[in-house]
């Protein structure tokens, strides 16, 4: 199988073939999100919701997504990995930043790191990138700083905003990073961006006219339903699925139904 890299996202910008990004914290479900032919597997800190419970993602440690990535890569044949630096171990400290970097790399074997941010976090961008490790940006909505915002509405709305997150990712790509997230921003604006800026934008709840979307797993599957924005699509009502057939075990261990002749020894 031949690996994705961030040579060829690149490629598939410039050819105009779509990428395709989805979470995955875990082996088993890495294995499925691999196999289907995703081209990129973010290891993302939504771990904290998806997986730990939290209401944020700030509470998720650098140890803990080392754990998450370290399991999604030993099922990756074939996707490119990107491991998100969690709350706490790159704002504002560049050596902080790098060293959280090479503990991801080296503890959990991803492809590449992820952090939120624009200007203020170039200085940590260029030590990273000068170790040789791929950074992927990410602006608009950027959960980490939730409480300097307050809401997780739409960003880039007004004029000022915009041009900020226009000039952040300028900013990024000069830097050197391979790609950019952009989070919940208005479809136009997404649309400009990804034209104005050469490397390859990836959308989540900023419209069609980017160079690829991704979103957490968890959702699209169904298997977490209360989160339904807008942007969301279930591709599955995993939920459904999950509780009828543990429903059904349950049963049937009530009922002296299971195990069968043929399930014992
Ligand atoms: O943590 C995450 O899942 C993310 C994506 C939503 C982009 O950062
Ligand atoms: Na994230």
């Amino acid at each position: 199988i031949k690996k994705i890299t961030t040579h060829q996202l690149q490629e598939m910008k410039n050819r105009g073939e779509k990428i395709s990004m989805l979470t995955a914290y875990d082996f088993s479900m890495a294995k499925l999100v691999d196999a289907s032919g995703v081209d990129v597997i973010l290891v993302g800190d939504s771990a904290s919701n998806v997986m730990a419970g939290h209401e944020t993602t700030l509470p998720i440690t650098l140890d803990q997504m080392i754990y998450h990535a370290s399991a999604v890569v030993r099922a990756v044949e074939r996707a490119l990995v990107v491991v998100d630096i969690p709350f706490g171990s790159y704002q504002g400290n560049s050596s902080e930043a790098l060293r959280s970097s090479i503990r991801i790399m080296k503890e959990s074997g991803g492809h590449a790191v992820k952090m939120e941010g624009g200007a203020e976090i170039q200085e940590s961008i260029k030590r990273i990138l000068s170790a040789g490790i791929p950074v992927m940006g990410h602006l608009g909505l950027t959960p980490q700083s939730i409480y300097k915002f307050g809401t997780y509405t739409v960003r880039a709305k007004e004029e000022e905003e915009a041009e900020k997150l226009i000039a952040d990712a300028k900013i990024l790509e000069e830097c050197g990073c391979f790609s950019i997230v952009l989070e919940k921003i208005p479809a136009e604006l997404a649309k400009r961006v990804a034209k104005e800026v050469n490397i390859p934008i990836i959308g989540i709840g900023a419209g069609p006219y980017v160079d690829g979307q991704v979103l957490v797993l968890h959702d699209v599957l169904g298997i977490t339903t209360e989160f339904k924005p807008r942007f969301l699509r279930h591709y599955a009502r995993l939920d459904t699925v999950i509780t009828e057939a543990i429903g059904k075990y349950v049963e049937d261990v009530k009922n002296i139904e299971f195990p069968n002749e043929d399930e014992m020894y």
